[in-house]
């Protein structure tokens, strides 16, 4: 999966071929401001004022608490970029608003779409961190609140990721227990846990982060019916000591990209220690490609590079810290349903 332009006609597409177009110009303005008037919309709820079907720029700016003008050159702006559509004098919602940018839908991604304004200001230090080579360690510098709209927005990810993840996970016969590593609102432990009677699970994050995920776990574990059965664990991954043998699973999502080459390696190297024999370590990922024009799997990278000091990794990097911790790769697993995203999951010898 790719963006890109999208030539509207054929005139358009032999000037796209023939090189004519100024892609990089449309690379910048336009992505800057699609980018920031979604997130203003979603930060003013201007999607919600659309809810029950047409409304003017008069209306929708009276029920955001915003300027008409203004409103209405952000509507317009919307509706070209095809999340909204025009009805007689009035807006409204295209179905791909209606499905991702509705606090109640359930494939809201409102608060992910929120957290984008903090990665703003991070991702506005790009050509600092270009010059200096100093990534952000954003971990240590959020503020309360950003800490909170962190979980929120990596719960309305995990939301989506969570069915194919339960449908393409094979979990060992028996198996009673599973840490959750960096698992923070708790939803994959909870499905895991819903979908294996037996199961008990631990999820272990940074104690800024069980702060604001403790209700949402509450939340995830009670919706799952698994009340008891899942609880959080503050502390922190690189210095805890995970166990020996006491793991019949270890989920680790989204994780790794956070450290570099050698603290992955040693991580999953005490995973394999902490691991039951014949357990099994799962690594879900924003997968890098080996293919060069990997283009999302490449601007994730800069990403986490900025951000963490770390990046995106191959399902084949991923297979070889599990293989020289002594673990058995399985089949890497791609989503269907979330273009980048895999799993590479492996076993301890029984
Ligand atoms: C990108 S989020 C992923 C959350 C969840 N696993 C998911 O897939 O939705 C990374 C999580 O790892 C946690 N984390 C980062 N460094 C950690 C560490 N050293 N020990 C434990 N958790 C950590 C963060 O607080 C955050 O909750």
């Amino acid at each position: 999966m790719r963006f890109g332009l999208r030539p509207d006609s054929v005139p358009e597409r032999a000037a796209l071929a023939l090189g004519l177009v100024p892609t990089p110009f449309l690379h910048t303005h336009p992505t800057l401001l699609l980018a920031r008037a979604l997130i203003a919309a979603v930060e003013h709820s201007v999607f919600e004022a659309l809810t029950d079907g047409p409304r003017s720029a008069a209306e929708v700016a009276h029920a955001c608490d915003t300027h008409p003008d203004a409103t209405a050159a952000l509507l317009d702006a919307l509706t070209g970029a095809e999340y909204l559509e025009r009805q007689g004098d009035g807006y409204v919602l295209c179905p791909v608003a209606r499905k991702w940018l509705l606090r109640d839908s359930p494939c809201s991604l409102v608060d992910s779409i929120r957290f984008r304004a903090i990665e703003w200001d991070w991702i506005s230090r790009l050509d600092d961190f270009l010059v200096t080579g100093e990534p952000l360690d954003f971990h240590r510098a959020m503020t309360e609140d950003e800490w909170g709209l962190y979980q929120r927005g990596m719960l309305a990810l995990a939301r989506l990721a969570v069915p194919e993840t339960i449908r393409r996970t094979s979990v060992p016969e028996g198996a009673r227990t599973l840490l959750d590593v960096g698992g923070s609102h708790g939803a994959f432990a909870s499905a895991f846990c819903a979908r294996y009677p037996n199961l008990r699970a631990t999820v272990l994050d940074l104690p800024e982060a069980v702060l604001h995920a403790a209700p949402l776990l509450a939340e995830a574990a009670a919706s799952a019916g698994i009340n008891g059965r899942v609880e959080h664990q503050p502390g922190d991954v690189l210095t805890d000591d995970l166990g020996e043998g006491a793991w019949d699973v270890v989920f680790v999502g989204q994780l790794v990209h956070h450290f570099d080459e050698a603290t992955g390696r040693d991580l999953m190297r005490r995973i394999a220690r902490a691991l039951r024999p014949g357990g099994v370590l799962i690594v879900q990922e924003v997968m890098r490609d080996r293919k060069p024009d990997d283009q999302l799997g490449a601007l994730a990278g800069l990403y986490f590079a900025l951000t963490s000091a770390a990046g995106t990794r191959t399902f084949e990097e991923i297979a070889d810290w599990q293989r020289e911790a002594g673990l058995i790769p399985q089949r890497p697993v791609r989503f269907r349903t979330l273009p980048g995203v895999g799993q590479q999951n492996a076993v301890k010898p029984g």
